[in-house]
């Protein structure tokens, strides 16, 4: 490993300092943590394949015309990033009540909502990201009006794009988690998406039977996370076609 300045360590990820200024390097670490970090592990290869389904996610939503900061992979698992100044709120999309919204308001898991809903919760680990309006958000100053109604309106493209790719390929998403971020071009700023997106921040689900592709495998010590993951690697084309889950050993090997 090079002798690289370390910026920040975060439950599944490090960023270090890039190559020029204005850059980062996002390392996708092994761990998993859920419950606010209540309930931890290591699997073997989530890196890996985190780092290229956001890739993957990332490019295809570049394609589209969404701004995000990713620039380039580097390796196994790193990626070439813009360096941003993170909006401190976890903007989540749902299209299927699961999780949290499902206890909070008593709708079965699995019921699919009336429309696509966006939440934001304050990005505060010790205070476990509790949700909260757009009056907080704009009373505290975490961001702009500009700056939801630029978020809510990336959220909901973002959600049209990546339902559409993932029903193609046999999977329905459920929710996912977004992160934003101030890009600073000159004078200007602009609202870009940032952070990940991958099985550790959706719910993905088989449209035929139901399996869980994601973290809730991890959640809810269902097993099978990995596979899960290179399953929807495989479905999207990123790995190949015959790799099944005991293959995510040879893809990931010697790649740490
Ligand atoms: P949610 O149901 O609110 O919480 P939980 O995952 O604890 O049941 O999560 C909605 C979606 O957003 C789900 O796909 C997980 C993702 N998410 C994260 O990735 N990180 C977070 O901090 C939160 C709150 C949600």
């Amino acid at each position: 490993m090079s002798r690289r300045r370390m910026i920040y360590e975060g439950k599944a990820k490090i960023l270090y300092e890039g190559p020029e200024p204005g850059t980062l390097i996002q390392y996708f670490k092994d761990d998993a943590t859920a419950f606010n970090a209540e309930k931890k592990a290591v699997l073997d290869g989530k890196g890996v394949l985190n780092n290229r389904i956001s890739e993957f996610l990332m490019t295809r939503l570049s394609a589209v015309g969404i701004p995000n900061h990713f620039i380039k992979r580097l390796n196994m698992r790193e990626q070439l990033i813009k360096k941003v100044e993170i909006i401190p709120l976890e903007v989540i999309v749902r299209n299927v009540a699961a999780g949290t919204m499902s206890k909070r308001l008593g709708i079965p898991e699995g019921e699919t909502l009336p429309r696509a809903i966006v939440e934001f919760c304050y990005k505060k680990d010790e205070l476990g990201d509790p949700l909260v309006s757009e009056e907080h958000i704009a009373a505290f100053g975490w961001a702009s009006q500009q700056e939801m109604d630029d978020i809510v309106s990336l959220a909901l493209r973002i959600n049209d794009f990546m339902s559409g790719l993932f029903s193609a390929v046999g999977i329905r998403l459920i929710d996912f988690k977004l992160e934003f971020g101030r890009h600073f071009e000159g004078e200007m700023v602009r609202t870009i998406l940032a952070d990940e997106i991958s099985p550790d921040s959706c719910r993905l689900w088989d449209y035929e039977t139901n399996e869980k592709l994601d973290k809730d495998r991890f959640r809810r010590d269902l097993g099978g996370v990995t596979e899960a993951y290179a399953e929807v690697a495989r479905r999207l084309g990123i790995i190949k076609e015959s790799a099944q889950g005991g293959d995510v050993i040879d893809f990931t090997s010697g790649m740490k």
